[in-house]
């Protein structure tokens, strides 16, 4: 009798195994059958930033592998960052990946991947400014891209830690940021670390603030339906950590200082 039960346990386990696939296979696992459309804003460098018409970088490498793995094809969408969560809560996109840090807020809109790195939230100031530490920020106009957390944080009001809305510039993307600090119309950028690093390497002048604001985790960002999508990718993305094929990419990127 306890055999017969088990037995039936397990008739009914594969059962439902076998039917899940048929689902799969009947509505497709992404938004375009055959496809992985990873939404992102490339001019993040090294993370995404395009070279001649490629969009490149740390992500869109790995996002490549994780495509692979799951025989899909990837396509990759350059959109505001502001739009990604949207997009991918409206089903418009597979996957979001853009150096994006895990948040309680978007954590409630979207569900998000284990974390392949890690970010810090820095500021860049034009080297002849009186700008020495985050202290000095009072005051001054800051300049940040718009939905990112170095704007929500920048943002805030004093008693959160922030310098308050109105003495925030949001621009469409970090580059814009740093055209708007080398302008003059921003006294300092509030943006992750490796950007910060690229944005100072390609333009002269600027500099990096050795205080740091905030240490941040970036993931992958799903559809909260889409749970066949989210376990396949990070399972994928699982084993590219394991066999140490996340690190190399990220190594070949990022030089160690
Ligand atoms: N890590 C920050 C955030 O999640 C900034 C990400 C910006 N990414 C980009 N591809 N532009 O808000």
């Amino acid at each position: 009798m306890k055999n017969l039960k088990k037995l039936l346990a397990l008739a009914l386990a594969v059962l439902f195994v076998f039917s899940m696939a048929a689902c799969g296979k009947s509505d497709s696992l992404t938004v375009e059958e055959g496809k992985l459309i990873m939404a992102t804003n490339a001019s993040f460098p090294p993370y995404e930033y395009k070279e001649g018409k490629d969009i490149v970088g740390i992500d869109a490498e790995i996002a490549g592998l994780i495509a692979d793995k799951l025989g899909l094809e990837l396509e990759i969408a350059d959109i505001e960052f502001g739009s990604i969560i949207p997009g991918v809560q409206k089903g418009k996109y597979d996957i979001g990946m853009a150096g994006m840090t895990v948040t309680d807020e978007r954590k409630e809109m979207v569900s998000f991947s284990d974390s392949y790195a890690k970010g810090v939230q820095v500021v860049i100031v034009t080297e002849d400014s009186g700008i020495t530490s985050i202290d000095d920020l009072e005051g001054k106009k800051i300049g940040v891209q718009e939905a990112t957390t170095g704007d929500i944080y920048a943002s805030d009001t004093p008693e959160n830690g922030g310098f308050g809305e109105e003495n925030v510039t949001k621009y469409a993307n970090g580059n814009l940021a740093v055209e708007g600090l080398k302008a003059g119309k921003v006294d300092c950028v509030i943006i992750d670390n490796e950007p910060a690093k690229a944005y100072v390497k390609a333009n002269e002048g600027l500099k990096i603030l050795d205080t740091s604001y905030t240490d941040e985790d970036y993931a992958i960002a799903f559809n909260k339906d889409n749970t066949e999508l989210q376990t396949k990718v990070n399972d994928a993305l699982k084993e590219l950590i394991a066999d140490g094929s996340v690190q190399k990419i990220i190594d070949k990127y990022i030089s160690a200082e």
